[in-house]
This record gives structure tokens, sequence and C-alpha cells, in this order.
């Protein structure tokens, strides 16, 4: 494992790899106080954050590490000098890059110039840190993450592309719900359809919700993502159907809500369901930190 750029590049021995080291430093982290002795992060986003951000300075700061947050003062990524120049130069200073990008190409070529580890802080194509949090998440509410079942409803986004990666490679089930027109990208379901085929997991994609029966949890996340102008009256009527709220999570069977954040109460899904008692909205956020720990000890405590 050379970056985090996809969970679609990684086999299910590193997957699960992480996940156990994420659960090991979560529970002993004085274990790790040094892991990133005399290492430096350079964050580089070009969209807003909070989890992602806080997550990785904090995380960084308690495995011993230093990081450096550039915002993008002067524009996207590339507009002031190349990003192939942007990585060279930051690979002699630092030991990774983490990058949130508009483009997921911007994330491609920091990885293909640079010579340092680059990880995907969320680009328009994928949420990697996201997905392994999540699936961090679900494995310590399941035993056996290969039997869980999981729905994801609403906009086809970066989200779901990365969870659709992390569960097929799992071997886990998982249905997708959108409205049409709203589903996620087309070759990335040909690849996670194979990756399903590949380990023992189901992807299933309708637009019926009336599909969504036994579920173990139950997803959304926003309907606009970052960078996208759609005005929300334009589209609400036809996300409406696709609200999650207790009547689906009733007709589900559901026990748990997930949400990777910022979440829009009465949009996406009622407040009643986001702040009640199965919703994991909170360690799913927790867990953004350890699940990014491991990635940077796996790629940087060499
Ligand atoms: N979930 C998530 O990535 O949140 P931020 O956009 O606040 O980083
Ligand atoms: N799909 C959302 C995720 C935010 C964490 C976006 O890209 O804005």
């Amino acid at each position: 494992m050379n970056h985090l750029l996809s969970i679609k590049d990684l086999s299910q021995d590193q997957l699960k790899d992480l996940l156990a080291l994420a659960k090991k430093i979560k529970t002993n982290p004085a274990e790790y106080r040094n892991a990133l002795d005399g290492k430096s992060v350079v964050m580089l986003f070009e969209k807003p954050s909070l989890r992602t951000r806080v997550s990785f300075d904090i995380g960084i700061n308690k495995l011993g590490g230093h990081c450096l947050y550039l915002d993008q003062q002067n524009g996207a990524l590339g507009k002031r000098e190349p990003v192939s120049d942007f990585a060279a130069n930051i690979s002699c200073w630092a030991d990774a890059i983490v990058a949130r990008t508009f483009l997921h190409s911007t994330i491609e070529g920091l990885a293909e110039h640079g010579s340092v580890p680059v990880i995907n802080a969320l680009s328009d194509l994928y949420h990697p840190c996201q997905g392994l949090a999540d699936f961090l998440t679900l494995s310590e509410k399941f035993d056996d993450v290969s039997k869980v079942k999981l729905a994801y409803v609403g906009d086809g986004n970066n989200v779901t592309h990365s969870l659709m990666y992390g569960a097929a490679i799992l071997g886990a089930t998982m249905t997708v719900i959108c409205p049409p027109g709203q589903f996620p990208d087309g070759q990335v379901v040909v690849e996670a359809q194979a990756l399903a085929a590949q380990h023992g997991g189901k992807l299933i994609l309708t637009s019926e919700i009336e599909d969504i029966a036994q579920q173990d949890a139950i997803y959304t996340d926003t309907w606009i993502s970052m960078g996208d102008d759609t005005n929300l009256d334009d589209i609400e009527a036809k996300f409406k159907p696709y609200q999650v709220n207790a009547e689906m999570m009733a007709k589900a069977g559901a026990n748990f809500f997930m949400h990777c954040l910022p979440a829009y109460r009465g949009v996406e899904v009622t407040a009643d369901v986001v702040d009640g008692e199965g919703s994991l909205i909170l360690q799913q956020a927790e867990n953004r930190m350890h699940a990014q720990n491991a990635v940077l000890v796996t790629l940087l405590a060499k």
C-alpha cells in the first residue's frame, strides 16, 4: 500500500488489516504515541471541512507527528503552479500529503508527481477515509461485518462509491436506493459488482423504496454535494420520497442510522432519526480519526 486514493485499491486483507489496526490504536493509543515521530504531513484542502481537517490534525498529533494545513488561498490547486510542481515541492519537505480536491484527477496527479504517500480526504469521486470509518463503526456493532445488510438511500455520490467498494470487498450486502438519474457512477457500479462477486458480497441498485426490506443500517448523505450548484428547490420533489424518516427505518427494520455529516435535518433525514437512539453519527465521526491514524501508521511508520 503506497497511497490511499480509493478503497477499491485495497485487497480484502489490506482492508481488514486497516480496520483491525484502527481498533488497536483506538483501544491502546499510548502504544502509538511516537508512531509518526519526526514525520510531517501537509494537508491541502480545496473545499471546506470540519471532521476531516480536525480529525487528521489531532490524529497526527496523537501519533507524535506534525501537520501543516494549507487552504487554497490562491484558488484551486494547479492555478498558481501546476499540480505536478506542487507535489514535487511538497515531497521535498513532507512525508505525506492529505488532499481534499474538486477533481479526483488532481489527487491522482499529486500521487503521480510526488514521491510521498497521498491520502484522499474527499474528491468528486471518492471519500475513502469516510468509508473506512464507517466500516470500522459497523464492525464495532456487528461481529462479522460480511453479514451486515447496509442500505444507502439518496444521492449516489462520492460517499456512496466508497461504501460500495468497501461493502463489496468485505463481502457484505449493500442496497443502494436512489431517485432515477441520481445513481452512482456507472463505472464504479461495474467495478463494485465485480468486487462483490469476487468476495461473496451482494450489491443491489434500485429506485424502489419498497425494496428496502430487512436492513441492519440505513445510510444517507446530503442531496447536494460540495461544488454542486443545484438549487434544493429544483430537486426536492424528486428526492422527497427518499428522505430517511422513522417510517422508512421501521419498514426496513433497521436499528441503526448512519450519515457522514454535515446533515441537513428535515431534508435528507428527519431530526428524530439523525438525533435518535440508533444514530451512529458521532461514533462515525470519532472513528474518522482512528481509521485515518491506521492509514497513516500503515503508510508512514515503516
Ligand atoms: N464527513 C466529512 O468528511 O466531514 P467534513 O466535510 O466536515 O470533513
Ligand atoms: N457528498 C458530500 C460529502 C461531504 C462529507 C460532499 O461531497 O459534499
